[in-house]
């Protein structure tokens, strides 16, 4: 089970040039001001140099945006799950559309993860991966069809059935696991029909990354809780 609280927004950061470095940390700062402020539990998920000092920082939680299954020791350049946690990550995704993995990495890492105390986000592109994944046991699902991702087009909107469908399934399958949508989400009202389909949560980018006031589009979000 997931030590985070739900309903709750997770910003991936991904590598846009308006989140590495010093502008990562003014948006981890900003998403601690939201919860601070609202009470509605947020995550950052800082571009995987800063994580580090970017987790020692801000009292939310900080995820790694990816993880790799290779062990510790001889893996030049790979990120590994035990690398995560000392760095300060509270957990990961894992199998993000833009860093595909293969269903044995993902269950290794999910097992891993959840020994070392990580929540574990598996991200999912249709219902059935959904299903699959749900039998691997992670923390949570963030359905995100690759189509919609940086569009604007919010997923709960434009695709509302892959969301009800896969929160179906899953929790058919294992209830503990937490169900998240993503793709296109930027403003409460999308957050609003996200939770009305049963997702618990989203997980959005460009909406925040990008916006003029980060603060602003994230307060935004959490008007639709
Ligand atoms: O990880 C979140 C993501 O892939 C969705 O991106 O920019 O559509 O919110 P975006």
């Amino acid at each position: 089970m997931s030590g985070v609280a739900t309903p709750v927004i997770i910003l991936n950061t991904k590598a846009y040039q308006e989140s590495m470095g010093e502008k990562g940390l003014a948006l981890a700062k900003a998403c601690e001001e939201v919860t601070k402020e609202t009470g509605v539990s947020t995550v950052i998920c800082p571009q995987q140099f800063d994580l580090a000092w970017i987790a020692h920082q801000v009292s939310i939680p900080c995820f790694a945006q990816h993880v790799d299954a290779k062990d510790v020791g001889s893996a030049t350049g790979w990120a590994l799950p035990e690398s995560a946690k000392a760095a300060g990550a509270a957990g990961s995704l894992i199998n993000h559309s833009e860093h595909r993995l293969t269903m044995a990495d993902i269950d290794t890492l999910v097992t891993r993860c959840r020994a070392l105390g990580l929540t574990s986000v598996v991200c999912t592109n249709n219902i059935q991966v959904s299903a699959a994944a749900a039998s691997l046991n992670p923390d949570m699902i963030a359905i995100e069809p690759p189509e919609l991702i940086g569009t604007g087009i919010p997923v709960s909107r434009a695709d509302p059935d892959i969301v009800r469908g896969s929160v179906e399934q899953v929790s058919a399958i294992n209830r503990n696991v937490v169900v998240l949508c993503g793709a296109g989400i930027s403003t409460g009202e999308d957050v609003r029909a996200a939770i009305e389909l049963g997702a618990k949560g989203v997980l959005l980018a460009s909406g925040v990354v990008k916006a003029d006031s980060p603060k602003a589009a994230l307060l935004d979000l959490v008007s639709g809780i």
